[in-house]
């Protein structure tokens, strides 16, 4: 009994402000719609007004998603980067040293596939022709995907969605010489 009545209350609120929702479409539409009697360009100018309020919605969304890295880099917590290293070590060490990544002391503003005597994939060779340095833009974009930015590369790491970590992390990179 009491789930029937909630659910028609419910139902009742949805359809209620359903309506609410279709009579100010209607309302909106017959006011930005009107065409007036004479002078063609009036009217012209108010269906403009109209696209332009939906378009503006829409890039306030793009905005949004935007990262500012250049100023997430200008916060960057290299200590909070350290931690977020241990996501990286099993495969990369900070003393010279290649395991199963070569090492990365340097990285930032080093060669990309430079390090002597590692055996790069060739999909990270090939990646030398499109951005030649590790400069902090190009590894906060190989860290989020690795394999998405450097195709076939055997880096087999699924990347670091945060991008406060991400720069966290090349801030501590970076301060490891
Ligand atoms: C499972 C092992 C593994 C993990 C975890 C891993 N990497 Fe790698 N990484 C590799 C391998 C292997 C390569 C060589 C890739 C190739 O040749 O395609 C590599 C390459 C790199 C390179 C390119 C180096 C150069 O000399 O061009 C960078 C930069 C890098 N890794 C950073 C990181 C960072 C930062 C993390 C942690 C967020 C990380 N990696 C986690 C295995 C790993």
């Amino acid at each position: 009994m009491f789930n029937t009545m909630t659910i028609t209350k419910t139902s009742g609120a949805l359809i209620g402000s359903l309506l609410a929702l279709l009579l100010l479409f209607w309302g909106a539409n017959s006011l930005f719609l009107v065409r007036p009697p004479a002078g063609a360009d009036h009217g012209e100018e108010v269906a403009q007004a109209y696209s332009i309020e939906v378009e503006g919605g829409g890039t306030e969304e793009v905005v949004e998603e935007e990262i500012d890295f250049g100023a997430l880099m200008a916060s960057a917590d290299a200590g909070a980067g350290e931690r977020v290293f241990g996501k990286c070590r099993a495969c990369h060490k900070l003393d010279g040293t290649d395991g199963i990544g070569p090492h990365l002391n340097g990285v930032v503003g080093r060669a990309v596939a430079g390090i002597d005597g590692f055996s790069y994939s060739g999909g990270m060779v090939d990646h030398v022709a499109e951005a030649p340095e590790w400069t902090p833009e190009a590894l906060q974009a190989f860290i989020e995907d690795p394999s998405g930015v450097v195709s076939g590369t055997k880096m087999t790491f699924a990347g670091i969605s945060d991008a406060q970590d991400r720069a966290d992390l090349i801030a501590y990179l970076q301060s490891q010489p």
